[in-house]
């Protein structure tokens, strides 16, 4: 497993370009499944999960071929609805392919997807939406099936606003005969961003970003040429980057509306922000303030960025109070922090953080994608050099992390296994 060693001490300064959402795009490179004919995606991020999900499409029989930032899928040539379970195993957002491949042939067959070290992630609310629009799934050895005779528009309640149940509804309704409700949906930026590319393709889909998704079927989608939006985690973690090390960084590429509690909570902590239509810029303090923080549904402060604030705030003047209320088992980094001197105490759902003045650099884990962002971050401000190993969590959501870093002025470099 490779690492990384990050010295600290360097204020980070300049300007950084945002890349593609993460989130937005494998969804809708799961989408390019509904459309028998050639689709090209662009600003698409160069990450671990888009190589995975380039095998899954092209397992499925459909061709990819790539571009500078764009991908185009020829997904008429789609001819299978099995996923295999190496595949699944490799990233849970698999599960996405659910909707369209339903959509597409009525049928398909997954293995359940595992958990994560953020908690079981089951998808029970998949399920309960996909059966509502007449999906019959049965549990085989290995295996989950489900199918149809044909997809009927349904009025779906979900019992949580879950992003991926969401989605996953939307894009098996967009070809049920007949309307379709979703009712307490996801309002994250990635359900707009499915809409439009799901529109773009001809459906029929009202109200992504409200509460209540209305969507009315359509017999056939076409192809489509579609630029996914720049990624509001990054972005939020590059702004925590400017706050942690004292710096200034302006992120180009940005979409300031997409990351609004973000922005809240780092005025909260003294630090300054600037922004227009598509710029950021933070301009850090010396002392940074301690706050409260808990993790909502969106517009709500996002679980995403969570670790990286228990990063910023263990270097905080006082006590701050993180609760984290989507994912069961998500303060793994805590464990981390405190390796590098942080003074932090979880109870149950909540983090107790007294700052302190200084990290102290030390060999530490990421245990998943932003818990590896935070230990970057804590690197960048830790006297000496850390490692921060099982970097490939990091290289699932994060292009070019370290390119980006060093260009700010950050020191870091990749150690090969
Ligand atoms: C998406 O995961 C994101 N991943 C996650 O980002 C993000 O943390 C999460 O939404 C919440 O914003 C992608 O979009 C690929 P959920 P998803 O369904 O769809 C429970 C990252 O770092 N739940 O909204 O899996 C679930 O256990 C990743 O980029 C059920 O109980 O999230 C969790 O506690 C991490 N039953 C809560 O809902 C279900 O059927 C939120 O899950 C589905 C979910």
């Amino acid at each position: 497993m490779s690492s990384l060693l990050v010295r600290g001490g360097r204020s980070l300064s300049g300007e950084v370009e945002i890349s593609g959402a993460k989130n937005a795009v494998l969804p809708i490179l799961a989408g390019t499944v509904l459309s028998a004919g050639e689709n090209t995606i662009h600003s698409v991020p160069k990450l671990r999960d888009v190589e995975v999900m380039k095998e899954v499409l092209r397992t499925l029989g459909a061709e990819v071929k790539e571009s500078e930032d764009a991908l185009t899928i020829s997904s008429n040539l789609v001819d299978s609805c099995e996923i295999p379970e190496y595949l699944m195993k490799k990233m849970r957002a698999t599960v996405f392919l659910m909707g369209p491949l339903l959509g597409r042939f009525n049928k398909v067959s997954i293995s359940q997807p595992g958990g994560c070290s953020i908690g079981p992630r089951p998808i029970d609310l998949h399920l309960k939406g996909l059966r509502a629009l007449g999906v019959e799934f049965t549990q085989k050895e290995d295996c989950l099936e489900g199918k149809t005779d044909k997809l009927v528009g349904a009025d779906i309640h979900l019992d949580f606003p879950s992003v991926g149940a969401t989605e996953n509804i939307m894009m098996a309704a967009v070809k049920a005969e007949g309307k379709s409700v979703i009712r307490n949906a996801a309002k994250e930026p990635e359900i707009i961003d499915l809409q439009n590319f799901l529109n773009g393709m001809g459906a029929q889909v009202r109200g992504a970003g409200t509460d209540i998704i209305k969507i009315k079927g359509v017999e056939k989608l076409n192809s489509i040429d579609y630029t996914v939006i720049p990624d509001r985690i990054e972005t939020g973690t590059f702004m925590v980057a400017a706050a942690i090390t004292n710096g200034e960084i302006l992120l180009n590429n940005v979409i300031p509306e997409h990351v609004d509690s973000v922005i809240a909570k780092l005025l909260e902590t003294g630090v300054e922000v600037e922004y227009n239509q598509d710029q950021i810029k933070v301009i850090g303090t010396p002392e940074i303030e301690s706050i409260d923080i808990k993790t909502l549904p969106y517009p709500g402060f996002p679980t995403d960025m969570q670790p990286q604030f228990m990063a910023l705030l263990s270097i905080a003047q006082g006590n701050s109070v993180i609760t984290e209320s989507i994912f069961e088992n998500r303060f793994k980094h805590a464990d981390e922090l405190r390796r590098m001197g942080a003074d932090i105490r979880v109870e149950s759902r909540s983090a107790i953080i007294q700052g302190i003045d200084k990290l102290s650099a030390a060999t530490v884990e990421a245990s998943d994608l932003r818990a590896g962002a935070a230990l970057v971050l804590a690197g960048l401000v830790a006297e000496g050099e850390t490692e921060v190993k099982n970097i490939y969590h990091i290289d699932r959501g994060y292009e070019n992390l370290e390119e980006k870093i060093t260009n700010l002025g950050g020191q870091i470099t990749r150690l090969a296994d």
